[in-house]
């Protein structure tokens, strides 16, 4: 069974990564320093999946660690998502969020190319089309400028991987462009742990109808779109995450010296009130919201063309807005009755 280097995989992707990983027959070995997540997820995997995975509490940009972890197992490919991926805080703290993005990505791709290994699935995201000018947006619609830290360092990212594999180190890259990743497993073990108060919608509708939120405000009615309300293509993680083995088998059969970028998206925008009526649907739940003012800076409306991973990589989304909805119901009432801390 090839193993498969998983950087921040005790995160809210990387652990559901880790499972589709193990169902595809790849064998997670997991590396992450816990800054954003808890130790408590990898028995959660163990539980759902009957295996434990190798583990190992240590910084990405920590050249000692990832050698220990090559000294220990031959790895055949690293799917990167350790980051900061808070976008105000990037605001904030902008050289916290370029030294560990950008940092980690360099000490990663010099371990790579001195251990041999090739194959390299990059965490990027819609955020580097910014606002885009046409829709759906393809992998060839251009890239905007940066709103953010955080976004530049996707959009960096993306330009270090590429200017690499130009200089013909003998490495395959695809960078997947995630769009609004929502839901969590359906065991609901596991799932996104947002720490403090969610900046993003559906943790912030979850905790707002389990009472630890008063209410949640829509940023805005007023836009062009159907209802008003900002669209966005939000997508399972399950879903997302099962993308990540697609990519890595379709990484192992090309020559050397590939890249490329892919979408992760159900091709399908959805208003935020269609994700409140979806939430109120499944749970029978009246959700507290009400209209407020515009978000300065919000993008109002993007959804992916998936016709590229669709017909490339083979991969399709499966769950629907309702599924999102449900599980990530079921996740905030296991964080709302004990265990793993919010
Ligand atoms: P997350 O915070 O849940 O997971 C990231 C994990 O990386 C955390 O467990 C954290 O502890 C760990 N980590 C951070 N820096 C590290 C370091 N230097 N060394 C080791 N571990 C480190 O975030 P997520 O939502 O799972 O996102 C995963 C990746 O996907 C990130 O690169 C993020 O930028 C990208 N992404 C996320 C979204 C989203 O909306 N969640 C959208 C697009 C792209
Ligand atoms: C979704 C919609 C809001 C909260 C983030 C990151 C971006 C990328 C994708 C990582 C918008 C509305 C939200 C609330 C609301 N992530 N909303 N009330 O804007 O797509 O961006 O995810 O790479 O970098 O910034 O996601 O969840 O913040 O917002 O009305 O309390 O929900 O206006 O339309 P967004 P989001």
């Amino acid at each position: 069974m090839k193993k498969i280097l998983i950087t921040g995989g005790a995160g809210y992707i990387g652990s559901h990564t880790a499972v589709e990983l193990w169902n595809a027959g790849l064998e997670p070995i997991i590396l992450d320093d816990l800054s954003n997540s808890h130790a408590q997820v990898l028995q959660r995997l163990k539980e759902i999946t009957g295996k434990s995975f190798s583990f190992y509490k240590g910084d990405c940009n920590d050249r000692v660690v990832l050698d220990q972890i090559s000294r220990e197992h031959d790895i055949a490919g690293v799917i990167h998502f350790a980051a900061f991926k808070a976008v105000g805080e990037s605001t904030i703290k902008p050289l916290d969020y370029y030294k560990n993005n950008l940092g980690s990505l360099l000490v990663l791709l010099e371990y790579m190319r001195d251990k041999g290994i090739k194959d390299l699935v990059f965490s990027s995201s819609c955020t580097v089309y910014g606002q885009p000018d046409q829709l759906p947006v393809t992998e060839t619609t251009p890239r905007k400028e940066a709103e953010s830290p955080y976004g530049n360092t996707k959009k960096i990212g993306e330009d270090i991987l590429l200017d690499y594999v130009k200089s013909k180190p003998g490495i395959r890259i695809i960078a997947l462009r995630y769009f609004n990743p929502v839901g969590a497993h359906p065991s609901g073990k596991i799932g996104e742990l947002p720490i403090g108060i969610p900046q993003n919608l559906v943790p912030f509708i979850t905790q707002t109808a389990a009472g630890i939120r008063e209410k949640l405000v829509v940023f805005g009615d007023d836009y062009d779109t159907s209802d008003g309300s900002c669209i966005r293509d939000y997508i399972h993680v399950v879903d997302l995450a099962n993308a990540h083995g697609k990519a890595l088998a379709y990484l192992f059969s090309q020559e050397l010296n590939f890249f490329d970028v892919f979408n992760v998206g159900t091709g399908k925008g959805n208003t935020v009130l269609e994700v409140i009526r979806s939430f109120e649907s499944v749970t029978g739940l009246k959700l507290n919201y009400e209209i407020g003012p515009r978000r300065a800076g919000d993008v109002i409306k993007t959804w992916a063309d998936t016709r590229k991973i669709n017909n490339v990589l083979g991969w399709h989304a499966k769950y629907t807005l309702d599924d999102c909805m449900r599980d990530s119901w079921r996740w905030q009432q296991t964080l709302t009755s004990k265990d793993l801390p919010t």
